[in-house]
């Protein structure tokens, strides 16, 4: 079975394949979005992956449909993404004679896709890229065209809006997900219920899904995420108000990420961080404690953390939540969640309110 949805935003069209032994269709796929023959590519993928001969797959499968193609190894974890990693991609595109008719396709987790992307979206003023998700957590960042690279500073501080022509998703990749990379990709999964769609919320509290559940159930969930990225992209590409629910976890998230030296992945991080803006959100009176409750038993239940790990330096955190993208001289932005299914932005949240929050979770921490 595959499933297509269809992204359709102002600027761009393109469609998001999901099943199963759909890397050695890619050649064929991209045929139905435009990329003809002749075409040069350059893979990007990690060692891991590449290890896993995913990308050897995908490269046949370019050569297959005419599209030659040289594949580039970085090396696993958030660090590479990088400026860095940026200039040593921009080398290997001219090294692998890619013009600006040509592709660049990601064939990894969010970590190759948010580097692959950022490089194809700046490489000669932009080139077309694909991306080939291989992670759970990777539903949420192969789709949206948010590209982007990290500084020492912070997360994400440099970046891009660039979709991709196609997303191929083979979700047989992720039955060789290590379990911790799973449940990460679980934290994005619970997030798209939160956000948009109760129901899918309702199932996997009812059941979690805390580990891979073979490849029909695992397409149905992610198309179901999926759908629910989808739809808040479509309505506000550029992130003006309602593409920043999506960020639900994500301000807390991303400051214990990186005050954690990336210890934490970046699903363990969003786990924390939605649990947090939870209980902020019931401070402000957002949210009933109840609802709160469900939201943190259903990331216990799948065995993601819920408090950050005590060996965390809260100065660490508040100098990365000062750097946020989302912090204004008026206070902090959160996206925080009214209840199941409905998640609203709060600016201007003040710091002694967060300060609270922090020092409660403190004496609960692990
Ligand atoms: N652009 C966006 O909108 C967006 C959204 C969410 C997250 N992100 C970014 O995504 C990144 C996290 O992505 P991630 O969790 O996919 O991490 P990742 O890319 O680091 O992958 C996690 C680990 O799994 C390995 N791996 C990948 N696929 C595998 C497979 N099929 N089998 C076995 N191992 C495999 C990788 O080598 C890596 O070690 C973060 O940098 C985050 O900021 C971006
Ligand atoms: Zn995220």
């Amino acid at each position: 079975m595959t499933t297509q949805l269809d992204v359709r935003t102002p600027t761009a069209r393109y469609p998001v394949h999901i099943g199963t032994g759909l890397l050695a269709r890619v050649g064929d796929l991209l045929g139905g979005s435009g990329v003809k023959p002749g075409v040069r590519a350059l893979v990007v993928t990690d060692d891991h992956v590449a290890s896993l001969g995913y990308a050897d797959t995908v490269a046949e499968s370019l050569a297959a449909s005419g599209i030659p193609s040289s594949i580039t190894r970085v090396p696993p974890g958030d660090a590479t993404k990088s400026l860095a990693m940026t200039e040593h991609l921009y080398r290997e595109l001219l090294r692998a004679g890619v013009q600006r008719d040509g592709l660049v396709v990601a064939v990894g987790g969010g970590v190759v896709g948010d580097l692959a992307g950022f490089a194809a979206a700046t490489y000669q003023r932009g080139v077309r890229f694909v991306q080939v998700p291989t992670t759970l957590l990777a539903h949420d960042s192969s789709i949206g065209g948010k590209v982007g690279v990290n500084l020492a500073e912070a997360k994400n501080l440099v970046g891009a809006f660039h979709h991709p022509t196609a997303v191929i998703y083979d979700v047989a990749t992720l039955a060789s997900l290590p379990p911790r990379e799973w449940r990460g990709g679980m934290a994005e999964v619970l997030k798209h219920g939160i956000i948009g769609d109760p129901d899918l919320f309702a199932a996997l509290e009812a059941e979690p899904c805390a580990t891979y559940p073979g490849s029909l159930a695992a397409e149905r969930m992610v198309a179901q995420a999926c759908q629910v990225k989808i739809r808040v992209v479509e309505a506000d590409e550029h992130e003006s108000a309602l593409r920043m629910t999506l960020n639900l976890g994500h301000t807390f998230g991303h400051a214990v990420e990186h005050a954690s030296g990336y210890r934490l992945n970046h699903g363990e991080a969003v786990a924390i961080g939605i649990c947090l803006e939870s209980h902020l959100a019931v401070r402000m009176g957002w949210l009933a404690t109840a609802e709160r409750d469900r939201v943190v038993e259903a990331f216990r239940r799948h065995g993601l953390p819920v408090t950050p790990p005590k060996d965390i330096p809260s100065d660490a955190v508040w100098a990365a939540l000062r750097l946020d993208k989302k912090h204004t001289h008026g206070g902090l932005t959160f996206a925080l969640p009214r209840g199941i299914g409905r998640v609203e932005v709060a600016r201007g949240v003040p710091e002694t309110l967060v300060t609270a929050v922090w020092q409660e979770m403190e004496e609960r921490r692990t």
